[in-house]
């Protein structure tokens, strides 16, 4: 075989980035990156008169995004959270319908893919080895693919030839932070493309446009309560076992703080929907195990509160998660984490950071290591 010669692909990353500047983690430094990171993954991409989005690599035509009757999201770990919210953005936004499958089941089963399916693949380092397979089974079938990812020229960007990068700059730490805000603010975006096309109006682009201008913002206010949430982990550091419930969008929150206590504080946590806890989760409450409940503003808030009831009757401790100076959550839980008021389309975002700065504490207290957690990798690239 005779040389390869390829055309140069200049990273934006700066070598800087790649420090912990003065912070003691990697995984502290980006979760305190996330309004930064936030901003550049929206810059430029949030047309607030047109009520629409800006995504350039999508390099889809309206008349394309019409055509699509289905979406299918594959991905894994934090980025198979991200893509549980792309669902609901898509389903609520494009009245698309949406699966979202884990990519180890996508590979191997005989997916169903349609002359007008869209595949989405959602990776941070675009080298995971399931979510690759699934992007090649996607292509094989004939799906339009599209990439997620936040590695520029990773091997499912190049692969998936179109889609979105995230700009969230490079994530050191093993477990996933800044890359899940930035995921959830890039489908967000996507969904309202596909939406504006579909069915919003200009005036419903313009409200969801300006909303998810707000999520740096939502993103500092969040980091402001540290202190409060280093105390609520302190309170639970002899604690063994967690649960993390929440409803709606919340679902998928609770999912995610579940997985970076376990990830990092090496701690048995479990994430369950909230009205699936009676159905059998229930039975481990007590009080030494205490009950997460991811409860903003929302619809399904007087659902989650009734739950919050039944925990504390079984008298496990439970921290509350909730919109700040919201009195009926707060009365029913005996610690209160608060995040800032917004659309509870976007809560999730800083719901998930509150619970990155609570495993982080938690970690810290139990002397964790923190940036290389034992048995993982930042990058699964074998089945
Ligand atoms: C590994 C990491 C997780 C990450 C997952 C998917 O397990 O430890 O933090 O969520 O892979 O990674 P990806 O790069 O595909 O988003």
């Amino acid at each position: 075989m005779g040389p390869v010669s390829r055309a140069p692909t200049a990273i934006e990353w700066d070598v800087r980035e790649m420090e912990k500047g003065g912070y003691e983690h990697f995984m502290l430094k980006e979760i305190h990156e996330q309004p930064q990171a936030l901003a550049n993954a929206l810059r430029g991409r949030l047309l607030e008169n047109e009520g629409a989005t800006k995504l350039s690599g999508l390099q889809i035509e309206p008349r394309e995004i019409a055509a699509i009757d289905r979406i299918v999201i594959a991905a894994c770990g934090t980025s198979y959270y991200a893509g549980m919210l792309g669902r609901y953005f898509f389903e609520d936004f494009a009245y698309v319908p949406v699966e979202v499958q884990q990519a180890a089941e996508f590979r191997y089963r005989n997916p169903i893919i349609q002359a007008n399916t869209c595949m989405i693949a959602i990776s941070q380092s675009g080298e995971t080895a399931d979510t690759l397979a699934a992007v090649r089974e996607g292509i094989r079938k004939g799906a339009m693919v599209l990439g997620v990812c936040n590695v520029v020229g990773s091997t499912i960007a190049r692969e998936a030839g179109r889609g979105v990068y995230l700009h969230a700059g490079p994530e050191v730490g093993v477990a996933s932070t800044k890359a899940f805000a930035c995921q959830v603010a890039v489908l967000a975006m996507m969904a309202v493309a596909f939406g504006r096309t579909r069915r919003l109006t200009a005036t419903d682009g313009q409200r969801l446009v300006r909303a998810i201008a707000r999520l740096p913002d939502l993103a500092a206010q969040t980091l402001a309560q540290e202190d409060a949430i280093r105390a609520i982990a302190r309170k639970h550091a002899k604690a063994t076992d967690f649960f993390y419930i929440g409803r709606g969008h919340a679902y998928p929150a609770a999912l995610e703080g579940a997985l970076k206590l376990k990830e990092i504080a090496y701690v048995h946590a479990e994430g369950c929907h909230a009205a699936e806890l009676k159905h059998g989760p229930i039975a481990l409450l007590d009080a030494a195990v205490p009950v997460i409940v991811a409860a903003p503003d929302s619809p399904e808030k007087a659902k989650t509160i009734a739950n919050m009831q039944e925990c504390r009757a079984r008298k496990a401790p439970v921290v509350a998660i909730a919109t700040a100076g919201d009195a009926e959550v707060s009365d029913c839980a005996d610690d209160v984490i608060t995040i800032p008021a917004c659309p509870d389309f976007l809560a999730p975002v800083p719901i998930v950071i509150a619970e990155q700065l609570f495993a982080y504490h938690s970690a810290r207290l139990r002397g964790c290591e923190i940036d290389q957690p034992r048995n993982l990798a930042k990058s699964v690239t074998v089945e």
